[in-house]
């Protein structure tokens, strides 16, 4: 294969990685836009290096000519949960999809492989817009929580500094530190609720915040400066009183005001 060809063999697994990043960003907003908890807690993805892709062929014996037949993950997309519950929601949704066909499913989570290693992947087809019409792209998703990305990365650069052959110390040590995420993983479960009441509480009160502000910014056209100068007294001497119910009414009241003022400059 002509080496200048891969960068056009590549285009559309880097379309289907950009336009899935999008989707599971908005994902995330259209949640928190409405104070709600999201159950994916960030998102990224990468097309597979050129290096990368050569030496996989090398070592699974896959001629270079047929790499896009045996590869799932030269699109990839990682999705970081905040606790294991939000995993398996993930999942359910993805399934669900109609613009993702899953193609494979392993769950590393409940079969934990023997490095330690845990996470949820898929494989799914996404169906990409080409110059040559639509073309459906396998892409590995692999989905798993803060605790499990952050042994994932360590045990990577570890394996990568080693060159595969880790000390057997070291791998002792990867393999307690696999039983304390876990540990770890577990104990998070059981205050669950209570975080993500917490949250939402946080994110409700981050909204009534944003609201407020953006009202008093549209007033500051409109209404007179010693009126603004007294909301914003009001909205400081609110704020102050850390009460929900409190801050809820003034973003009301607010409301109401900068809505009789829209009203009037209609007239
Ligand atoms: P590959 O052909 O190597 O991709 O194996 P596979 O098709 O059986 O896929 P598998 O589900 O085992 O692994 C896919 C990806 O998961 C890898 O490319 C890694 O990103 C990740 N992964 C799997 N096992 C481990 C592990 O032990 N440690 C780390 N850090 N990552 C792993
Ligand atoms: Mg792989």
């Amino acid at each position: 294969m002509e080496i200048q060809l891969w960068r056009e063999i590549l285009e559309p697994y880097s379309l289907a990685v950009d336009e899935l990043i999008v989707k599971f960003e908005h994902m995330i907003s259209a949640k928190r836009d409405n104070g709600q908890y999201s159950s994916i807690e960030r998102v990224d993805g990468r097309v597979k290096k050129i290096s990368s892709i050569l030496a996989k062929c090398q070592k699974k014996g896959i001629s270079f000519e047929d790499f896009e037949e045996n590869m799932d993950d030269i699109a990839g997309i990682r999705i970081i949960c905040q606790f294991v519950e939000d995993i398996y929601d993930v999942v359910s949704l993805i399934r669900l999809r109609s613009d993702m066909r899953v193609k494979r499913e392993k769950d590393y989570i409940k079969n934990q492989k023997d490095s330690g290693y845990r996470s949820y992947h898929m494989i799914v087809y996404y169906t990409v817009e080409t110059e040559k019409g639509p073309r459906e792209i396998p892409v590995e998703i692999q989905i798993r929580t803060l605790a499990m990305n952050f042994w994932a990365t360590v045990e990577h650069s570890l394996q990568y500094k080693y060159k595969g052959n880790l000390p057997e110390s070291v791998n002792e040590r990867l393999h307690k530190s696999a039983e304390a995420i876990v540990v770890l993983d577990r104990e998070m479960s059981t205050v669950r609720e209570e975080i993500l009441d917490a949250q939402a509480s946080f994110n409700y009160k981050a909204n009534r915040v944003a609201d407020i502000l953006t009202n008093i910014q549209n007033l500051y056209n409109i209404a007179n400066k010693q009126e603004i100068v007294r909301i914003q007294e009001e909205f400081f001497r609110v704020y102050a009183m850390d009460d929900m119910n409190e801050l809820s009414k003034f973003a009301r009241e607010l409301d109401l005001l900068s809505e009789s003022y829209k009203a009037q400059s209609l007239k």
